[in-house]
């Protein structure tokens, strides 16, 4: 597996490969990022990886500064998984001169759901991987189901600009009492450990009260947040949506996704369980 740092020698390692499958990363990788690893290796050849922790998707007093930077550790894992090139620029390699071209989100995806609570975030992860997919050219992209509303952000991108890449979601890996694995557990202390897989829980029980025949959505949503706030949380937001359109259910609504995210301490931990109406999750 090579290793590079520069547009140059990413471009020259990827000279004349137009099968590449790419898995966008801010390092710090899990086991999740690992099985997206290998999700890519089924949608195309050479596998690139790239850790880039992105200062332009982190507003004014988030964890920027205290995001893991693990590399060494991150290389052995994306190597063990049959990566076969990672990029890994700096911030002065990625954004040699102020990015003042941005991509411009929508108002109603850019401000709904984690963006009323992170503005800007979603217009800097955007433009971040616009970057670097103009960089890698991959013929596939993998995410990560656990960001749910970037999916959907990265989706909506692909389809108006016209980019050539197929979207691939990979399922949210999860520790053996719910927890969705992210870099963010690592914040965590252990008795909010012990507490992080509450926010799950309130998720699954929405979903099953809904598959079993419930539709006051919204009074369910307000419940599940209520428990949450009442055990030490702080609730920016419990809601579900069409999984399709992200939009409020319609009788239509053949599949939805309940989505939360939540404080505990310091740490904000986002979660989603998308199920199908009628038949179980
Ligand atoms: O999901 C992430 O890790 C980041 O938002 C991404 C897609 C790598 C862009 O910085």
């Amino acid at each position: 597996m090579q290793v590079v740092h520069t547009v140059a020698d990413l471009r020259a390692a990827l000279a004349g490969q137009n099968q590449t499958a790419f898995v966008p990363t801010m390092g710090n990788l899990h086991a999740g990022h690992v099985s997206l690893v290998e999700l890519a290796k089924r949608h195309g050849r050479p596998v690139v990886a790239s850790i880039f922790v992105n200062p332009l998707q982190f507003g004014a007093g988030e964890d920027f500064e205290r995001y893991p930077r693990t590399l060494a550790a991150d290389c052995e894992k994306l190597e063990a998984a049959g990566c076969d090139l990672v990029f890994a620029p700096d911030v002065a390699e990625m954004y040699p001169v102020p990015q003042t071209y941005t991509v411009q989100v929508p108002e109603a995806m850019a401000n709904d759901l984690c963006g009323a609570f992170r503005p800007g975030h979603f217009s800097g992860v955007a433009t971040v991987v616009l970057k670097l997919f103009n960089l890698v050219q991959p013929r596939a992209a993998v995410f990560g189901s656990k960001d749910f509303q970037q999916l959907q952000v990265i989706r909506e991108l692909v389809r108006q600009f016209n980019l050539p890449i197929d979207i691939v979601a990979g399922a949210t890996l999860r520790e053996a009492d719910g927890l969705a694995l992210s870099s963010r557990n690592g914040y965590l202390s252990e008795t909010e450990r012990r507490q992080a897989p509450q926010l799950q829980r309130e998720l699954a029980a929405i979903a099953a009260a809904v598959q079993a025949g419930e539709r006051e959505f919204e009074a369910l949503c307000v419940s599940a947040g209520r428990h949450l706030n009442m055990a030490g949380w702080r609730v920016d937001y419990i809601a579900l949506r069409d999984a399709t359109t992200l939009q409020a259910p319609t009788p239509d609504s053949r599949r939805l996704v309940v989505l939360g995210a939540a404080w505990l301490g310091t740490t904000r931990l986002i979660d989603n369980l998308d199920f199908g109406l009628g038949n179980p999750a």
